[in-house]
């Protein structure tokens, strides 16, 4: 929680004088982002007004790259939304209260890291999830982009999955206890439930029931990086959606995994910079102090240059690539 009254003093004259965005106005919005995951119904139903822009275009690492308005709100929303109606045990908590815990703003960009209590309500148990974010705001506090990282969502993962895994036993009724095929098994389970019930006529993408516990029992879950790949995570992910908009979500938990669910060259992903509007802080290095006395015309170049000095262009990022190219496999194998 950020106090207003240390920072609102010092803001209250420059916000009446200057009408532009002051760094409170970033922290309070990036505490609304916040509370927002925790209370999904107030942006799903629209009873707050959206924190995106129409524009927006988000990336989360574990998944990946949502373009627009709507998909988005789907997924940082609307999935979580749904996930919390469940009564079923599901392998996404409900996220309960979700705090700040660092930030830095750099108008108009903020990189800031939540802490969200995952709830699994099943089976009573609240695990950490550390969300890391850079963001770009518009002119009207709207968020125009976002690249978002699930901080150790593989251990978040492997510590939740054996808590989960005896009530999921329980539910599809089962007498494994091996802790993959129950996650598999709960996954083609969910997915399918909701194939059958929203994926119908035009959206249909399995001819039955049947047939879809087939193919979803075979693929492989698959690893946490891999949510917006060909794997059975992807397609629990995408489940949440389905019933939001059926003609754009069905095909994801589909056999083709529409646009969604897919393979993906993992260089062309890393090399892909997804976003209208750069979350590079282009004053960040700009220090008033150090620049006492420089006519104006000389800072404004002055930024120019040192923003430069992190650009994807520096040296650094072209060893990686020639690294790469280079690499044989025996070489990859001693990573
Ligand atoms: C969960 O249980 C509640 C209470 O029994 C019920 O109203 C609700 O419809 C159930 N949700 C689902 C998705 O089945
Ligand atoms: C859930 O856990 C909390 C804290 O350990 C405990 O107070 C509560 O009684 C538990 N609820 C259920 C339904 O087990
Ligand atoms: C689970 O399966 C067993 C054996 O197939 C059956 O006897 C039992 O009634 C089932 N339980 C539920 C809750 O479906
Ligand atoms: C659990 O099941 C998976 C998939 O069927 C299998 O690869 C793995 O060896 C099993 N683990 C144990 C401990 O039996
Ligand atoms: C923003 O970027 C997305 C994806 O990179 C692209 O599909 C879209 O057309 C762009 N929108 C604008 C307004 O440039
Ligand atoms: C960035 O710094 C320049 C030079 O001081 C200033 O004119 C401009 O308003 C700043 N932009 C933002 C968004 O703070």
């Amino acid at each position: 929680m950020f106090s207003r009254t240390v920072f609102a003093s010092v803001v209250l004259l420059a916000r009446v004088s200057l009408g532009y965005k002051q760094p409170i106005d970033y922290l309070e919005a990036l505490e609304v982002l916040g509370t927002s995951y925790a209370n999904p119904a107030s942006v799903v139903d629209g009873l707050i007004l959206s924190l995106l822009s129409v524009d927006v275009v988000g990336r989360v690492d574990a998944t990946t790259t949502f373009v627009g308005q709507e998909l988005n709100t789907e997924y940082l929303f609307g999935l979580f939304l749904q996930g919390a109606d469940e009564n079923t045990t599901q392998l996404i908590g409900t996220p309960h209260s979700v705090t700040v815990h660092s930030s830095v703003v750099d108008p108009p960009i903020a990189a800031v890291s939540y802490t969200s209590e995952m709830v699994s309500s099943t089976v009573n148990m609240t695990v950490p999830l550390q969300i890391d974010m850079f963001i770009a705001f518009d002119d009207d506090m709207k968020i125009v982009s976002y690249d978002a990282i699930l901080r150790r969502i593989g251990e978040f993962m492997a510590y939740t999955a054996p808590y989960l895994a005896p009530q999921i036993a329980k539910e599809p009724n089962t007498t494994s206890t091996n802790v993959t095929e129950l996650i598999e098994l709960q996954t083609a389970t969910d997915v399918c439930a909701v194939s059958t019930q929203y994926c119908t006529s035009d959206n249909q993408r399995y001819e039955s029931h049947d047939m879809c516990m087939s193919f979803m029992t075979v693929l492989p879950f698959g690893k946490s990086w891999q949510g917006g790949m060909n794997t059975g995570w992807c397609r629990y992910i995408h489940k949440n959606m389905v019933k939001y908009r059926p003609e754009v979500h069905c095909p994801h938990i589909g056999p083709t995994g529409g646009d969604m669910c897919i393979d993906r060259d993992y260089v062309q992903v890393v090399d892909t910079n997804p976003f209208n509007k750069t979350l590079l802080a282009y004053n960040s290095s700009y220090n008033a102090a150090d620049l006492k006395g420089v006519p104006a015309s000389n800072v404004v170049e002055l930024v120019k240059v040192q923003t430069e000095m992190v650009s994807m262009e520096t040296v650094a990022f072209v060893r990686l690539v020639h690294l790469h190219e280079m690499s044989s496999p025996s070489i990859l194998q001693s990573f």
